[in-house]
């Protein structure tokens, strides 16, 4: 396969992710439930397939990833539309595809989705995404449920808008949304939400106001490596089934803990170097082919291909992009030979992998693998220097 495919490449599992699919699926037993794959953890289209295959829905935040999500057969129905700047366009397109709804940030966004439903003659539907306060524990950057978070709206703020909802004729109030953030790796943060909106629910009932499902997001965090104890999938949707009335339907929204774990970045060793006593390893994938690192500081293990049990040193892997923000991981224990034309494996990065990537330093993006059994399938071809012009134009005054 290396011998084919020049690296940097992007490898992941069928069979993993459809395992880590059907594992949520089952943990919910004969309660009615339904898993939207968050497309924004990994969007390309033979996954967002797989997925649409297993009955899976989808949960998208830009036109993009409705135009994917239908494009790979999920049906509109399975749709739920997220982001706190869904535009004018956005909002009428999901509404003319009959989505299965819009998790509403704010009222603004609530009295413009009500003005375009009334324009096109459709009853919009809608939940709010309420914004229950609470600290998943995670990266500030991917916590999404504190107070001062622009996510999703205030318990009270929430309450006046299903009765907004209820009086107003173009506007139909059909569940509740939450998401607190991402890469949460115990279950109390869960339970807490799950709490504060089965408390919420009870509070509509008594306003008269009923709804169909309950949609509390995604952020099952995944273990990084062989020593972190994340709960499992199970666990997880246990947390959330024990504190929520059983008759209404439950929705996660699952990204990460779909497919972070199913694939790997392959990259090749370009030279090694010793600087005032530092070790680097340089290698031919940088922050632009996978940006985690760099962005969050976030760990994945890195493995060398080519299985040795020779003496170990410590080096920073690095890419070959002009910051020195551009690592892959640091102080690694790495074979001492390890050097020129050998591969290292950095794991776990099916998740905001690919998807993060860019073009910086003008490196065209790498190219994506699907394995199945001992079959593997190209199902994204690497990215050609005329890729990186093709968009760009040359005004006539340069010519
Ligand atoms: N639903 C909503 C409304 C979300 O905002 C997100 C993620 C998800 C579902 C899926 O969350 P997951 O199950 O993947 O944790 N780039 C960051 C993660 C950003 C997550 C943003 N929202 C990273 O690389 O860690």
């Amino acid at each position: 396969m290396l011998r084919e495919h020049s690296t940097p490449l992007y490898i992941y599992s069928l069979a993993l992710m459809k395992r880590n699919f059907t594992s949520f699926d089952g943990a919910f037993g004969e309660r009615p439930h339904a898993i939207h794959y968050a497309l924004k953890a990994n969007s390309n289209k033979a996954i967002v397939k797989t997925f649409a295959d297993l009955g899976g829905g989808a949960d998208v935040v830009s036109r993009g990833e409705l135009y994917r999500a239908l494009q790979s057969g999920i049906d509109p129905e399975n749709i739920v539309f997220a982001g706190v700047g869904k535009t004018f366009e956005e909002i009428k397109k999901g509404l003319k595809k009959n989505i299965l709804a819009f998790n509403v940030e704010s009222i603004p966004e609530l009295k413009l989705i009500a003005k375009i439903g009334k324009r096109i003659g459709k009853v919009a539907p809608v939940s709010m995404r309420i914004n229950p306060g609470i600290d998943p524990g995670t990266d500030p950057y991917i916590a999404t449920g504190l107070k001062e978070s622009k996510f999703g709206v205030s318990k009270e703020k929430t309450l006046m808008a299903y009765r907004f909802i209820r009086d107003n004729t173009w506007l139909e109030a059909k569940g509740v949304h939450t998401h607190i953030g991402s890469q949460i790796t115990s279950l109390e943060p869960f339970v807490r939400s799950a709490k504060f909106i089965q408390d919420f629910i009870c509070n509509l009932a008594t306003e008269g106001i009923s709804l169909e499902f309950v949609d509390m997001g995604g952020g099952f965090g995944i273990p990084y490596g062989k020593e972190q104890n994340v709960p499992q999938r199970t666990e997880f949707v246990n947390s959330i089934l024990e504190s929520i009335d059983s008759k209404l339907k439950i929705i996660i929204e699952p990204g990460r803990s779909l497919v972070g774990g199913a694939g790997m970045l392959i990259t090749r060793v370009i030279r090694t170097k010793e600087s005032s006593g530092n070790r680097f390893t340089i290698v031919d994938a940088g922050m632009n082919d996978f940006v985690r690192p760099s962005l969050y500081n976030a760990h994945h293990e890195i493995i060398p291909v080519r299985n040795s049990c020779e003496k170990k040193a410590r080096s920073d892997v690095v890419g070959p992009v002009c910051e020195s923000g551009d690592f892959l991981g640091k102080n690694r224990l790495l074979p001492q030979t390890l050097g020129e034309g050998d591969y290292l494996a950095v794991m776990d990065v099916g998740a905001y992998g690919y998807e993060m990537s860019s073009n910086y330093n003008s490196r065209p993006r790498p190219l994506e693998l699907l394995v199945k059994h001992n079959k593997f399938a190209v199902i994204r071809s690497k990215e050609s220097f005329g890729d990186l012009t093709k968009h760009e134009v040359l005004p006539g005054f340069l010519r």
